[in-house]
């Protein structure tokens, strides 16, 4: 939220997706009476409304929205409006069957759902761009707006489209890319398996292929994808910003999704306000550090507070089993993406639907109504948000950056690698649990950001960096900072191309090592450490040119062979983690490193199953301490606890599965 279109709003946002056409309207009293009783302040409206609002093509009906955004005003809730653009209507694709989407085996897609449409159609765009124009004109100076809420997810359900009419948007992207075909062919290798193209038509998507598809060829289509879409988005922003030049505007980000996302780093500063949102994973046991490692990935590319768009209360409908949240859960989660710098909390959706495709989602208010644990809680989480408004505007001053890259993670996800066991948010995950345990609090930058105000920069995976990345990098420690990365990295170029004369190629002399071969390891495998630990996953045949050996392999075919080493490179020191270190071991090297690094965590005694995040406001610093152990803690601090309004003396309680924010005086 740095730019001039903030969001007039006073404390934290609190609210929902609200879907109101889903139901008569005598409903919607009660709905805006049980918002105002829970402490809603904003709830986002119109986002699959397309149809109803726009009956026929140029054909337009508001009185629904009319009415609504009226109601909403009476009672004090803002509306963030959405651009209905995800759902076009069944007979726009009657109109406009070649808008529907083509997938990569070549298979067309039907409407009948949500977000099957061709990012590149004109079609779609103009019809897109058409109804944004006439909800941004007809809603410009609303009282009620206060936010555009543009399109939803991007790219969720059609990040990619392989028809025809992509593949001449491709050619398009590609042309402006490289200018020449004599350069396309040098950055996609195509001497190799004759796919030499001498005509720009020849180049189509990586449709499916009887091979392994050129990885220069997917990973640019992976970035075209992404701008495609944000071509989209940014078409439809400015529509509306010419409409309506002070609302600020959002697209809710899922910036810890599968591996068709976005490059968010492009995307980040076109937002007036970055939004994101997260849902938990059922089989993940630790689902409080994926929370926190999302919370911390979109405060650092919003650079400050973001909104939560969208969480659930309880169980989702998308997985194979969906778990109900525990008691305290929702809480836990929420308040914690307010530690990591959400200044809106809202969820899908606020009334939970009987019909359609969503009917076995978990709302604000259930199926069950009011007399429900959800609504107990969701009427408690409003009277918490309420309680932490003046946490607004806070922010979190890490001294350690961990480098997160889509494009590395795209190009280390292809097939035919040394591995196809190397997931990217697994390897940065192993390096973030430790740090979360620890209580380090952390930023994520992208590999080309400025370092200056850190003094660790964790490399957990980066297969691919372009030169001027690993040169800020490498920099980074040769002024002075300590920098550590993990195997498989630096090993290609931006054209995916392996640089060559030892691996970990773009980092091998700030790391002063050189490996001439790898050896992955086999799902089950371990090597045994001389620290007494073991390692998994990948191992490689490490050379010292300047470093030292800090654990070498004592079991397997590089016994003797360097498994971490440690590197004084210029003014700084260098390591590098050869191999994926069991979770204990690598989180007493985590601990050494921060601790060389003169890094400390945020309590000086971390407290087991407490999560403890700090947020820096201008008069106050803001403890939170949330208890994810069940056990709950006393832990040293001198305030107010915000939550429960007492004031701290020494010590906070925070109770079993409970949360205490404290306000310090700085
Ligand atoms: C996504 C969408 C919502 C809804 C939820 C369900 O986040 O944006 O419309 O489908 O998933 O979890």
């Amino acid at each position: 939220m740095t730019t001039a279109r903030r969001l007039r709003l006073p404390g934290i946002a609190y609210g929902g997706d609200y879907n109101p056409e889903q139901w008569p309207e005598e409903v919607w009293a009660e709905d805006v009476r049980l918002m105002r009783e829970a402490g809603v302040n904003m709830v986002s409206v119109g986002i699959f409304s397309w149809a109803l609002m726009e009956p026929g093509e140029g054909r337009y009906d508001f009185s629904r929205m009319d009415r609504l955004l009226e109601l909403l005003h009476e009672n004090g809730i803002a509306a963030d409006l959405a651009t209905p653009t995800a759902a076009p209507p069944a007979w726009f694709f009657r109109a406009h069957p070649q808008a529907l989407p083509v997938d990569r085996d070549g298979r067309g897609l039907s409407y009948g759902s949500r977000q099957t449409f061709c990012p590149s159609s004109p079609e779609y765009r103009e019809a897109a761009l058409r109804i944004a124009r006439v909800l941004g004109e007809r809603y410009a100076d609303h009282p009620a707006v206060v936010m555009w809420h543009i399109h939803n997810e991007y790219g969720c359900h059609n990040a990619e489209c392989y028809c025809d009419v992509s593949a001449a948007a491709f050619r398009r992207w590609l042309r402006e890319r490289y200018g020449d075909l004599a350069t396309l062919n040098d950055a996609w290798g195509t001497a190799f398996w004759s796919q030499w193209y001498y005509d720009w038509d020849e180049i189509i998507p990586p449709r499916a292929t009887g091979a392994v598809p050129n990885p220069t060829h997917r990973l640019d289509w992976r970035r075209f994808c992404s701008d495609e879409l944000l071509s989209l988005y940014k078409a439809e922003r400015d529509v509306l910003r010419e409409a309506a030049p002070s609302i600020p505007a959002t697209t809710n980000f899922m910036v810890n999704f599968s591996i068709e996302a976005l490059d968010y780093w492009r995307w980040a500063p076109e937002l007036d306000i970055v939004s994101n949102d997260h849902y938990l994973r059922s089989t993940d046991p630790e689902s409080e550090i994926d929370v926190a490692l999302s919370g911390d990935l979109v405060r650092s590319m919003a650079g400050g507070p973001w909104l939560l768009m969208e969480h659930s209360t309880g169980a989702v409908n998308w997985q194979p089993v969906n778990r109900a949240k525990l008691p305290g859960e929702m809480r836990r989660n929420a308040l914690a993406h307010v530690a990591h710098g959400a200044d809106g909390i809202a969820f899908f959706q606020w009334r939970a639907a009987k019909a359609g495709a969503e009917q076995w989602h978990s709302a604000m208010l259930p199926h069950a109504g009011t007399d429900s644990q959800i609504w107990r809680d969701v009427v408690q989480l409003g009277a918490d948000l309420e309680a932490l408004a003046e946490v607004r505007g806070s922010v979190t001053h890490a001294h350690v950056a961990v480098v997160w890259d889509w494009n590395a993670r795209w190009a280390l996800e292809q097939p035919s690698q040394p591995s196809g066991e190397l997931r990217f948010v697994d390897l940065v995950l192993d390096w973030y649990r430790p740090l979360w345990h620890a209580g380090v609090a952390v930023d994520f930058v992208r590999p080309d950001a400025d370092l200056s105000s850190y003094r660790l920069v964790l490399v957990p995976s980066l297969y691919l960096v372009d030169d001027a990345g690993a040169a800020n990098l490498t920099g980074f420690a040769e002024r002075g900072g300590t920098l550590a990365v993990g195997f498989h990295s630096g090993a290609v170029d931006t054209n995916c191309h392996v640089r060559l004369g030892g691996y970990p190629g773009a980092f091998r002399d700030s790391l002063g090592v050189r490996t001439d071969e790898l050896f992955p390891l086999l799902p089950g495998e371990s090597l045994a450490l001389s620290d007494g630990g073991t390692a998994s996953l990948w191992s490689e045949r490490v050379r010292l040119e300047g470093a030292e050996a800090f654990t070498s392999y004592t079991s397997g075919p590089l016994a003797g062979t360097p498994a971490v080493t440690r590197h004084t490179y210029g003014e700084g020191t260098a390591w590098y983690l050869a191999t994926r270190p069991d979770p204990a071991t690598l989180a007493a090297l985590l601990a050494r490193v921060c601790d060389e690094a003169g890094v400390q965590p945020v309590l000086t005694a971390p407290v087991a199953g407490v999560e403890a995040v700090r947020r820096n406001g201008s008069d106050a610093d803001y403890l939170f301490l949330i208890d994810h152990g069940g056990s709950g803690a006393e832990v040293p601090a001198d305030g107010v606890d915000l939550l429960t309004g007492k004031e701290v003396i020494g010590s906070v309680s925070v109770p079993p599965g409970g949360v205490a924010v404290v306000r310090q005086a700085r």
